[in-house]
């Protein structure tokens, strides 16, 4: 026990939760940043967190003024051993009993009253409370530990994952996908970028897996548009037509609902057709341009006379991947919105399972500034979608860009680096347990490296993502000198017809 411990408090700094612990090279000399140790209280262990370290020599008067209340017993200290080490750390919990066993707490509530109290490494069963809390294996901290999470405790809830270009969100994302899929998972992912495509693919083959694509692409299955359902205003929402077309849409839509039991896009296509041979030549202009418009939208191949059934995209084992790359924003939010309220009806009938759904880019559908068409339902599921089985997964790029309902309902949240000032300070408004130590560490995050926080978490946690992913990753960095290089060869290939070798 005794070579467990690192030192002894020499002062509580200028916030109640800063300590300042004194130590030695053999004791702290590989003591990372980051790491959790202890501090044992008669009623419980206290854990802080160290902040930085720094050698006698390279201390400021702030930190000698901060050592004030015990600065006879730091000249000592540091007279005997001009090479220790200064800790600063934080507290940020406690493990007590309150009755029903040991448990972790958040916060930074106690106080260390004793004078020159020992501060110890932790004990492997502290370190398995801490941060082996599941089957989930997702990383490592700063100091080896292996950090599991519990399924249950992570999908229960909605979760968030944050974090800017390129910080890791989507490898962790496709990491989790990967080993919730072993647990027969059912997993809906929005997918603007084609990102998960060679993800899902990837899967092992008992894996069920479902890739749509809007409109067509090869070898995916097309998502469309059940064009019954849709109002002369949502053509015009989809392509930017003017008034005059769309009212000529509302009368041809209206007329086609009176006379058919079944429609198509054709049979809009061909009244459109025959109205702009007639009437006025204002009228005329309006029905060409609304031909036009929609046959383009028809080309797309997005509009059909029926969605693909729920029990198709939602099953347990099944991983769904809607990819939306190449379609203009307001039509992604538009069939968003259609598949998010499908799902919520399903599910709340019990047509379908329990799903993970994931919305990339999440704030594109429920932005902070304005309302778009799929604001509504990603309220409604943020809010009501866990009671029906519903997990959101947001991931985004730009949380201060995120509808703030939406994101104070993800009780998780796992951090990646975020370097943006308001970024910052939306996840200092919507997550539990974070502090302004944490924050200012996140611009300096690495690729990879991610904070959990949330209800399950009342200690966030700091790790780095493995990198053994076995699904291929679809969100490659580009490597721009071999790209340039390969179409560089593909262009002189064409021009003058080389060889190849060449
Ligand atoms: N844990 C990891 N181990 C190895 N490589 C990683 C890890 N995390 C991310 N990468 C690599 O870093 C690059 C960027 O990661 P990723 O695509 O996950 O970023 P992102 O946060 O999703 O960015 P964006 O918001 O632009 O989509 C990728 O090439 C990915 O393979
Ligand atoms: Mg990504």
């Amino acid at each position: 026990m005794s070579n467990n411990i690192l030192g002894s408090v020499l002062s509580q700094g200028r916030k109640a939760d800063e300590v300042l612990i004194v130590s030695t090279i053999e004791k702290a000399g590989t003591l990372k940043k980051g790491t959790i140790i202890a501090h044992d209280t008669l009623n419980e262990v206290i854990l802080l967190q160290v902040t930085h370290k720094i050698t006698w020599s390279d201390l400021s008067e702030q930190d000698l003024f901060l050592m004030n209340e015990n600065e006879e017993l730091a000249y000592k200290i540091i007279q005997k051993s001009p090479k220790s080490y200064i800790l600063h750390s934080i507290i940020v919990g406690a493990i007590r009993d309150e009755g029903e066993g040991p448990a972790i707490f958040g916060g930074t509530t106690s106080f260390i009253a004793d004078k020159t109290p020992e501060v110890r490494l932790l004990k492997p069963s502290e370190v398995k409370m801490i941060y082996d809390k599941g089957t989930l294996e997702v990383g490592r901290t700063v100091d080896g530990h292996k950090v599991t999470l519990p399924i249950n405790g992570l999908i229960q809830r909605h979760l968030s994952i944050i974090g800017m270009t390129g910080s890791g969100k989507s490898y962790l994302l496709g990491l989790l996908c990967e080993e919730l899929a072993l647990h027969k998972a059912a997993i809906l992912i929005i997918d603007p970028h084609n990102e998960y495509i060679p993800m899902a693919q990837t899967l092992p083959r008992e894996v069920g897996k479902m890739l749509y694509s809007i409109g067509s692409a090869v070898g995916l299955n097309t998502y469309t548009l059940d064009v019954q359902k849709l109002s002369a205003f949502d053509f015009q929402h989809f392509t930017g037509m003017g008034i005059g077309s769309t009212a000529i849409v509302e009368r041809i839509i209206q007329n086609l609902k009176e006379t058919k039991s079944q429609y198509s896009i054709q049979d809009i296509l061909q009244h459109l057709d025959s109205q702009a041979r007639k009437g006025s030549p204002s009228e005329k202009a309006a029905a060409t341009w609304a031909r036009n418009y929609i046959q383009t939208l028809t080309n797309t191949g997005m509009l059909g006379t029926s969605e693909p059934p729920m029990r198709e995209m939602v099953n347990a084992n099944q991983t769904t991947v809607v990819a939306m790359s190449g379609v203009k924003e307001r039509i992604q939010q538009f069939i968003v919105t259609s598949i998010l309220q499908r799902i919520f009806n399903a599910r709340r009938r019990k047509e379908i399972s329990p799903l993970i759904l994931v919305i990339e880019e999440a704030h594109r559908f429920a932005p902070s500034a304005e309302k778009v068409s799929s604001s509504a339902i990603m309220r409604t599921l943020a809010a009501e979608g866990r009671k029906f089985g519903i997990c959101l997964v947001v991931v985004s790029q730009r949380p201060n860009r995120l509808d703030s309902t939406v994101l104070s309902q993800c009780v998780t949240n796992i951090v990646m680096k975020v370097k943006n000032p308001s970024d910052l300070e939306s996840i200092k408004n919507s997550a539990e347990n974070v502090t302004d130590d944490i924050l200012n560490e996140l611009p300096r995050f690495e690729r990879g490296e991610a904070l959990i926080m949330g209800e399950a978490f009342p200690i966030s946690i700091r790790y780095k993502t493995r990198s053994d992913r076995k699904t291929k990753h679809g969100g490659k960095n580009v490597n721009f000198v071999s790209e340039w290089q390969k179409h560089n060869q593909e262009k002189n290939v064409k021009k003058f017809n080389f060889p190849t070798e060449i």
